[in-house]
């Protein structure tokens, strides 16, 4: 394993920003100094001038393997991550068949194992069906319970009342919960049927997939966790009206933690007309001011984590009708990039970007020795020039699926450089760059939960 010598790197990290030499030897930090300089290393890196971060832990992507193969794959996927400067992935259970045993989940770690270039944990789904499984997963075997409390893309709907009510007692790991209520949006899906047929308008998501449907949902996860002290992540908030549920304040202590997506940040109702159905997602993308009360949110630390929820489809699959199209969007390449965008507009604080991409991460799932650039820990850094903007291209898109959400939009913050325990896994270049494919994550470690 080679060593790396970064020097005089803009370093942001545990709320601070100031300027350090980083040694890189056998995976891990060796040391983070002002001088480091007389080390040999196999690779020198001037950074001088360039952003240096703990490299994004996205807590909720879905890489479609097995089964859905022809939208992306571990190995696809995990390159278009590093080449966004996303070192960990946690990736969601609606594979086909869905990760509802515990032989499921330790099949979709042998398989990262093999061919993931980024580190890697997998989400046991929940089902109305397999509530001893839930019981029986131990600390390290996963990264969480995912429970679908609404349905979306696969349909893994726990509705069952006592079993959503045991799930939150006894699940032995951390609840993470796509809230929308599905009898709500059944019914506005019939309302809006009826007065359109096949051809409701794209415009219509947010109302049909509504407010109040993410909002009766939500508060019933929180109920939930309220009455078993379960640890719950509410994924994917989209609404200003949810938002008052989750205190403000360190994320250290908190039973009870909230995730914005880059995609929800990034768009608002207003994009429908030039994106259609390529930013179709669930929960939907809403108001302008619904937006903005998620980029404040994250501002007072009221939602701790910003992830992806990188969900591809085919392009193919995305230009049927507004029914047929399926909801997601392919985002892991460009995520970090679009929230720094939030830092240049003054939203948000470089260090609040970087604490809820890799800190606040690590805090919640209990992640061991990664998310902190800390001497001893993994080197998974992420370099970065804030001063380099780029349009995105098609023809650079890494995703399997081949296609971009952010396609036309100039991004002002480049990704430079990737380490992955250490190891050079991406470099910027040219024509996009370059994902050194020998590169092989490793799988997360986690302490206690719950
Ligand atoms: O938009 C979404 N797509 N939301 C989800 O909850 C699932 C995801 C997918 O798997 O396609």
């Amino acid at each position: 394993m080679s060593s790396v010598l970064m020097t005089n790197a803009d370093c942001v990290n545990e709320g601070r920003r100031f300027e350090a030499d980083v040694l890189i030897r056998a995976g891990r930090i060796e040391a983070i100094g002002a001088d480091l300089q007389s080390y040999v290393a196999d690779r020198v890196i001037d950074a001088k001038g360039k952003l240096l971060i703990p490299g994004m832990i996205d807590d909720q992507v879905h890489f479609r393997e097995p089964g859905l193969t022809h939208k992306a794959d571990f190995a696809s996927e995990s390159r278009a991550a590093v080449a966004g400067g996303i070192t960990s992935f946690m990736e969601m259970p609606n594979s086909r068949p869905p990760t509802l045993s515990l032989e499921a989940l330790e099949a979709k770690h042998t398989r990262a194992a093999e061919v993931s270039r980024a580190n890697y944990s997998f989400y046991l789904g929940a089902s109305n069906d397999n509530l001893e499984v839930i019981r029986s997963v131990q600390v390290g075997q996963g990264c969480g319970v995912k429970v679908f409390m609404g349905a979306s893309t696969g349909n893994m709907l726990v509705d069952d009342e006592a079993t959503l009510d045991a799930i939150f007692r006894d699940s032995p790991l951390l609840i993470a919960t796509h809230c929308e209520d599905t009898p709500m949006i059944l019914a506005n899906e019939a309302e809006y049927r009826a007065r359109y047929g096949e051809e409701v308008p794209i415009a219509a998501h947010p109302l049909i997939r509504s407010e109040a449907a993410c909002f009766k949902s939500s508060s019933l996860a929180i109920e939930l966790a309220q009455r078993h002290d379960a640890r719950l992540h509410v994924l994917h908030l989209t609404t200003a009206k949810e938002l008052a549920q989750f205190s403000p304040g360190p994320v250290s202590g908190k039973r009870l933690t909230a995730e914005a997506c880059v995609h929800h940040l990034y768009f608002d109702e207003r994009d429908y007309a030039e994106k259609g159905n390529l930013i179709k997602c669930n929960p939907a993308i809403k108001r302008p001011k619904d937006r903005e009360a998620l980029l404040n949110a994250l501002a007072e630390d009221r939602i701790d984590v910003v992830a992806t929820d990188h969900a591809p489809h085919t392009l193919e699959e995305k230009g049927q009708r507004y029914f047929k199209a399926p909801a997601g969007l392919p985002l892991v390449q460009d995520a970090l990039p679009t929230l720094l965008e939030h830092v240049h507009n003054g939203w948000l604080t470089l260090e609040q970007a970087v604490a809820k991409t890799s800190h606040a991460v690590a805090e919640c799932y209990r992640i061991q020795e990664r998310g902190y650039l800390r001497e001893g820990y993994w080197a998974d850094l992420t370099l970065i020039d804030l001063q380099a903007p780029y349009q995105v291209e098609r023809a650079q898109v890494l995703a399997k699926c081949g296609w971009s959400p952010f396609e036309g939009r100039r991004l002002r913050s480049r990704v430079l450089t990737t380490l992955v325990n250490g190891e050079v896994a991406f470099e910027a270049g040219p024509s996009g760059g370059c994902v050194y494919d020998q590169v092989r994550g490793q799988r997360l470690r986690f302490g206690r939960q719950r």
